[in-house]
């Protein structure tokens, strides 16, 4: 497996603090920033749908209630995923990740599928996101990254070619441990929370040979300190400013 090269900005869930996080309207706002990558938060519906969504319910970013995967995909398509972040982007929609690689396709981005954890379908979220990506015109680049070390063994068994990353937001695991999940299954990457990195991390994984991403810095100052860290690439909600 060849390891992928980042571009140094990502944008996060889309450009998420532009438009309404993991929407078209922020798939196509990254794509108007001249992105040419984008992390989405994808999971299932209880039709076995991969949608992009982050939380595990629905009450902060649509007018729905309760857990995503408790509706069915045409009944979440009817939930407003817009207005919560600014009126005008009322009536925006929770994309199916088809929708997102079919816009990606066309603007030729490419693509970091984060899968989220869906309590008790991860099975069924890894099969049914391998299953669409198998059908579909491929990105020129995309990779898998999970903080959920189930997620990330499954989708290394599906799709052993694809570039996968470990993401982390603490330690409660030694580093020790966490390079050991990496070399498990064969991660090309890590993505930490900005605020538990230090030069001596970033040393221990550059010995490593990982990529080292680090999310979400929406702050140029806090951006130019990581990489003169050795950060290789940063996700941010804000694209228009966090220019490199
Ligand atoms: O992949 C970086 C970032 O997206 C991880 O955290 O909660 O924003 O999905 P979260
Ligand atoms: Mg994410």
């Amino acid at each position: 497996m060849q390891k992928l090269k980042l571009p140094k900005i990502i944008g996060h869930r889309g450009a998420c603090g532009l438009a309404p996080e993991n929407t078209i309207s922020s798939l196509k706002k990254a794509s108007s920033l001249n992105l040419s990558c984008v992390e989405v938060d994808v999971k299932i519906s209880k039709d076995s749908v991969p949608i992009l969504f982050h939380d595990e319910s629905l009450e902060r970013t649509t007018d729905g209630v309760g857990f995503c995967n408790q509706h069915n995909y045409l009944d979440l398509r009817k939930l407003d995923a817009g207005k919560w972040f600014d009126k005008k982007f009322a009536n925006e929609k929770i994309p199916s990740l088809s929708e997102c690689l079919d816009f990606l396709y066309e603007k030729k981005m490419n693509l970091n599928i984060e899968i989220k954890p869906n309590k008790k379908f991860e099975l069924e979220n890894v099969k049914n996101i391998v299953k669409l990506i198998n059908k579909k015109p491929k990105l020129p680049n995309y990779y898998f990254t999970s903080f959920h070390i189930e997620s990330l063994k499954l989708i290394s068994e599906y799709l052993p070619n694809i570039n996968r990353g470990l993401l982390i937001d603490n330690y409660i695991s030694s580093m020790d441990d966490i390079l050991i999940m990496c070399e498990k299954y064969r991660c090309f990457s890590i993505g930490l929370d900005f605020n538990i990195i230090n030069s001596e991390i970033i040393k221990f994984l550059k010995k490593n040979k990982l990529i080292i991403t680090a999310y979400t810095i929406n702050n140029i100052k806090i951006a130019k300190e990581l990489f003169d860290l050795g950060v290789d690439s940063i996700f941010t909600d804000r694209p228009d400013t966090i220019k490199i």
